[in-house]
């Protein structure tokens, strides 16, 4: 464990959150709120087989490996999401926007797809459901400050394939918010993922969210359906079979992804 004071949980079999706590000298406290808010148990020890721990420090947040039982403090991962978007040549994500300009991402993982379509100049909300995926978002964002894009971009901690998630996303978004275009992008995993350029973020990505549950990617794309007013985009490895077999109208194809484009 840390040098300074902390307590760790491994995998947790009954929330499924895959992360221990930890915590610097004189973090105990907000550390102990944020796990209790979101039932996040503690516990004394990291597993000697690894895992990944929630640290907090001076710094704010961050995800650290463990091998052994200790700490890699060198291989602490914080998400940034410094806007470094400009738009050049062939971009296959901003041509499956489309004209929309009111953008829902429903599966917002890192944020990278949505801060990449803000900075094309959309407005975009993205939802995650992961709380611990969500409060590096929630961090990543305040460090961000005023969003220096040409869109703006919010995030919001949701389960978007969830019955009735139109209704309390408008409760949230204190309604008279359309959405032109909804973006899916539930991949797991696959070759795409393995052959990302940015390694870490999806290793870091599959150490913490579970394999999704059946049904979570037709729920998705029928509440995607429902709420788009002219587009559904969904993200696809090259070769991967089409999202709740339904063949799209259209597919926008990179190298190894394919956007797939569905009327609703
Ligand atoms: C492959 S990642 C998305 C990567 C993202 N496009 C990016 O650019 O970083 C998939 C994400 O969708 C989230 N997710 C899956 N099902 C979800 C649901 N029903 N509601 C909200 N988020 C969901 C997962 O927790 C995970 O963070």
């Amino acid at each position: 464990m840390p040098e300074s004071n902390s307590e760790t949980k491994p995998v947790d079999q009954t929330t499924g959150v895959n992360v221990a706590i930890g915590w610097a000298h004189d973090f105990e406290r907000p550390a102990r709120v944020y796990a209790h808010q979101n039932k996040l148990p503690i516990i004394n020890e990291m597993p000697a087989w690894g895992g990944l721990c929630l640290y907090l420090d001076q710094s704010g947040w961050s995800l650290i490996e463990s091998t052994q039982g200790k700490l890699d403090h060198k291989s602490a991962f914080r998400l940034s999401l410094a806007a470094k978007y400009t738009a050049q040549g062939r971009d296959p994500l901003i041509n499956a926007m489309g004209k929309a300009n009111t953008i829902l991402d429903m599966t917002a993982g890192w944020g990278t797809d949505a801060l990449h379509i803000a900075s094309g100049g959309c407005s975009v909300v993205a939802i995650e459901r992961d709380p611990v995926v969500y409060l590096m978002l929630d961090q990543a964002a305040m460090f961000a400050g005023e969003f220096a894009a040409p869109g703006s971009l919010r995030f919001l901690n949701m389960d978007s394939a969830a019955t009735g998630f139109q209704q309390r996303l408008e409760a949230e978004l204190q309604s008279g918010h359309e959405f032109e275009l909804v973006y899916l992008d539930p991949m797991f995993s696959g070759k795409s993922l393995k052959r990302a350029k940015s390694k870490k973020p999806m290793s870091i990505m599959q150490q913490l969210v579970p394999p999704p549950e059946a049904g979570n990617e037709s729920a998705l794309f029928a509440n995607a359906m429902q709420i788009a007013q002219k587009r559904v985009v969904v993200k696809r490895a090259l070769k991967a079979p089409y999202i709740d077999g339904r063949v799209p109208q259209g597919s926008i194809k990179s190298k190894l992804l394919r956007f797939d484009l569905y009327k609703p």
